[in-house]
C-alpha cells in the first residue's frame, strides 16, 4: 500500500507535486511481480520492486528533493531515489539490513560512474 500524506489544512485532492509521466505510467492500480520474477535483489523478506518505488518518487518529488524512508529494509527506496536524481534519508534498525543498504548504495554509485 502506498500512502500520500500532507499537512496543508486538509486539501487532500491537490498534491503539491504531481509530475505527469507517460500515460502508460499513470495508473491508479500498479500491478507488479514480487520475488525473483519481480527482480528481487536482496535477502530482505519484503523488498519492493525498484521500478515501482522509482515511479512513485518521480511522480511525487522533483529532482534534488529529499525522500525519507523510515523503514528502509533492503534499501530499495534509497537506490531508486539516487537513480532518479533525488536524495534519500534511510532509517533502519537491523544492523544486517543497514549493511545491505550501504552496499546497494555503493553499487548504485559505482554503476553510475562506469
Ligand atoms: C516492510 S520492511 C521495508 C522494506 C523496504 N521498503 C524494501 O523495499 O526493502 C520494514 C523495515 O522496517 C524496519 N523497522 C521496523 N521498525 C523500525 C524502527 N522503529 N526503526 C527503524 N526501522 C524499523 C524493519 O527492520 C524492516 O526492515
Amino acid at each position: 500500500m502506498a500512502l500520500w500524506l500532507v499537512n496543508d489544512g486538509g486539501n487532500f485532492n491537490r498534491p503539491r507535486i504531481f509530475n505527469f509521466l507517460s500515460q502508460y505510467k499513470m495508473k491508479s492500480v500498479l500491478n507488479y511481480k514480487i520475488g525473483k520474477e519481480g527482480g528481487k535483489k536482496t535477502q530482505h523478506p519484503t523488498e519492493k520492486p525498484e521500478f515501482l518505488i522509482r515511479g512513485l518518487i518521480e511522480i511525487f518529488t522533483n529532482p534534488g528533493d529529499i525522500v525519507l524512508d523510515n523503514f528502509a529494509g533492503g534499501g530499495t527506496t534509497g537506490v531508486a531515489a539516487y537513480k532518479a536524481g533525488r536524495h534519500c534519508i534511510s532509517i533502519e534498525k537491523e544492523e544486517g539490513f543497514i549493511q545491505m543498504i550501504q552496499q546497494r548504495q555503493q553499487q548504485a554509485k559505482s554503476q553510475k560512474k562506469s
